[in-house]
């Protein structure tokens, strides 16, 4: 029976009275102001949740009225709290707060109760006039505040419930919670002591080529490393594991590679195609980015270097070691480290004074089996202020070599100010920067495509990694100009919202992913990352087991983003999971796609090259799902299965997907991470 109905409102000198009949009771009805609640439990977009202030920490301000009571968010937020069946109403104005004048945010307000929508602002703009909202709450157990993205991203959405109060039965405060656990828990059992090579099963090289690969594996030290029919040019170091060489013909090669210590010896097949392709599977290894953003020096690298070989994670298969932004000089940073001569008199680049010795700091990371990438710009400074290539591309691209590095992410930043100055008659110049088909085409593909070219002139391979967030649906036309991977997103940041919005939106880049062309979905936001302001991840364990695993469907290219010498258990946990790391680097390279919803639980297949599949059971919603699952023909699965949970590295279940089903119980935004395997 809902209270409402047994409730008279009586308005008395600014106190609400309510007479609830309750057989004989008579409890008297109170104002229970949301900012004097816990909010610090909300989840939000961006910054912390503020109480009576904006999320700048300024006056709440709607459409140039004040108010003295709120809270202060952004979207995408949400806050949950336990009425309990003792709140008959809440009353509250909302809109976005004016400190974002110039910008142009859009968000929905919206309250659910018990997992019903009860109320919604619409779309509301800057400038739109606080909205009232007053829901009536009857009985309802738990209420949620929600503030969507407004349908065009959260940029900016800095929005404001404000005047907030709840009318209570008989009770001063509520408990807010999220349902988001927070307690981090480990899955990923150690490797034993005896070895098991890891990494990827196959490996591309152009002929003339340096070749580098180290065979990897976990277990007991000391190890020796065989390779048994390497090709002539060609040679494996038995204690290190790094074959080197070079190889002339275009062909595929077949090698045993052999793993040994006092506990046993481990043996896997190899395929070496030497040929026009790289990266054929997607790169794993490590950015500088958003842990040290502007901060990054030679010698912070080399550390991450020393802490992939000291943590084992070298042992996985985690590659590369790549410097973003910031190794070059600087156009007028006050850092008197970034600044210098950015070009010698023929135009060659100069690293700044923090990179003395960039062939030495190859050289360093080639002699630990690693690779090492960088970073520049098609335009004359990137995002950051830094020296770019524009107009220097083929010298950029010879220094590169001449340095020995193998990875080049290529961003598109300030390459946008050149268009606009070219004259209105050019090809290439284009009316908006949005670079959504037509000539635009042209203009969006031109900067990688000589970038692209000069890449493939050098004598030693370099992947390329095109980073324009996605434009002018770049994995239509990146393998064109040469790139291994492109950004199919802006920047991530270690919020839910974040992660969430850019899984949701990798569908449609799917049927591209292939053997040497990779959708990037931007790198890995766990562990200690901070853009340069370190903090622990603000996902939560769930959270990040859900980031890596669809990573991992995905072929996305795995880059750890984390300050390297902060490794905590559960980070290495995420990392050093061979099964997991093994359908990332599936040599098929078939993107997963999300083939079933149900609710608020998206099921992600990926095919694998021995006619398995992995899937993800993935709960973007805020209860558990606790279900029995049955529809096997909607994931492509007819037959018996066994199915194994790969985090725990178990087989689980038999499965006859005529007859069976599954119990799934998948926690609040969390993941089941399994692999259907036919039974023999
Ligand atoms: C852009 C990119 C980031 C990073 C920065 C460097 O924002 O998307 O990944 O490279 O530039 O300035």
């Amino acid at each position: 029976m809902k209270i409402t109905r047994n409730i008279k409102i009586v308005a008395l000198k600014g106190l609400l009275i309510i007479s609830c009949l309750f057989g004989t009771t008579t409890l008297s009805a109170q104002t229970v102001w949301l900012d004097e609640l816990d909010l610090s439990t909300a989840t939000q977009g961006y910054g912390i949740p503020m109480k009576n202030k904006s999320i700048d920490g300024k006056t709440l301000t709607i459409a140039g009225k004040t108010f003295e009571r709120g809270f202060g968010s952004h979207s995408e937020s949400s806050l949950t709290i336990e009425l309990n069946g003792k709140a008959t109403e809440f009353i509250a104005q909302v809109g976005i707060d004016d400190e974002v004048a110039g910008q142009k945010p859009a968000a929905e307000f919206v309250v659910y109760g018990d997992g019903e929508k009860l109320w919604s602002s619409g779309v509301m703009r800057l400038g739109d006039a606080a909205r009232p909202c007053n829901v009536k709450l009857g009985g309802l157990r738990k209420l949620e505040l929600v503030v969507t993205d407004g349908g065009n991203g959260n940029y900016y959405d800095h929005v404001d419930w404000v005047d907030a109060r709840f009318t209570t039965i008989g009770v001063t405060t509520f408990k807010t919670f999220n349902p988001v656990a927070s307690v981090s828990y480990i899955l990923t059992p150690k490797p034993s002591a005896e070895p098991r090579i890891t990494g990827a099963k196959v490996f591309g090289v152009r002929p003339g080529s340096p070749f580098q690969y180290l065979v990897t594996a976990t277990g007991d030290r000391p190890m020796t490393f065989y390779a048994l029919g390497l090709p002539k040019g060609l040679n494996i170091n038995a204690k290190t594991g790094i074959i080197t060489g070079q190889l002339s013909k275009v062909r595929t090669y077949i090698v045993t590679l052999k793993a040994k210590n006092a506990k046993g010896t481990a043996e896997r097949k190899f395929r070496i195609e030497c040929g026009d392709r790289i990266a054929l599977t997607p790169p794993m290894g490590w950015n500088s980015w958003n842990c040290f953003a502007n901060e990054v020096s030679a010698d912070k690298v080399k550390r991450a270097v020393n802490a992939m070989v000291k943590s084992g994670l070298i042992n996985h298969g985690w590659t590369y070691i790549n410097i973003d932004d910031f190794w070059e000089n600087h156009r007028d940073s006050k850092d008197q480290t970034l600044r210098g001569k950015l070009r010698d008199e023929v135009g060659n680049i100069i690293p700044n004074s923090r990179f003395s010795d960039m062939k030495a700091l190859a050289d360093y990371v080639h002699g630990q089996g690693l690779k090492i990438g960088l970073y520049s710009s098609p335009g004359p400074w990137t995002c950051g202020g830094s020296a770019g290539s524009y107009g220097y591309e083929k010298k950029d691209a010879e220094s590169y070599a001449k340095w020995g590095f193998d990875y080049l992410k290529y961003d598109w930043c300030s390459y946008g100010n050149v268009i606009d100055s070219l004259p209105d008659n050019d090809p290439y110049k284009v009316s908006s920067l949005s670079y959504n088909g037509g000539n635009e085409l042209n203009t969006a593909m031109k900067p990688f495509k000589v970038m692209g070219k000069f890449l493939r002139q050098q004598p030693r391979d370099i992947v390329f990694s095109v980073c324009q967030y996605g434009m002018s649906d770049v994995w239509k036309w990146g393998d064109s100009v040469n790139g291994n991977c492109w950004r199919t997103t802006n920047d991530i940041t270690d919020t839910w919202t974040s992660v969430k919005n850019i899984i949701l939106d990798q569908d449609k880049s799917a049927p591209y992913a292939k053997p040497g062309n990779w959708n990037d979905p931007d790198m890995l936001v766990i562990g200690t990352v901070g853009w340069g302001n370190p903090h622990p991840s603000k996902l939560k364990p769930d959270e990040q087991y859900l980031h890596v695993s669809l990573w991992s469907l995905f072929s996305a290219p795995l880059l750890i983003g984390c300050d390297m010498e902060k490794l905590d258990d559960f980070t290495l946990n995420l990392l050093t999971n061979d099964e997991v790391i093994e359908i990332n680097q599936d040599p098929l390279g078939k993107q997963a796609t999300c083939v079933h919803t149900i609710g608020d639980l998206r099921i992600y297949v990926k095919e694998l090259e021995d006619g398995s599949r992995a899937i993800g059971f993935c709960n973007f919603g805020l209860e558990t799902v606790d279900l029995a699952y049955k529809d096997f023909d909607k994931l492509g699965l007819k037959g018996q299965f066994v199915v194994r949970d790969l985090w725990r590295q178990k087989d689980i279940s038999n499965v006859n997907t005529q007859t069976g089903q599954l119990a799934l119980k998948v926690p609040v935004h969390g993941v089941l991470l399994y692999k259907f395997s036919s039974k023999k």
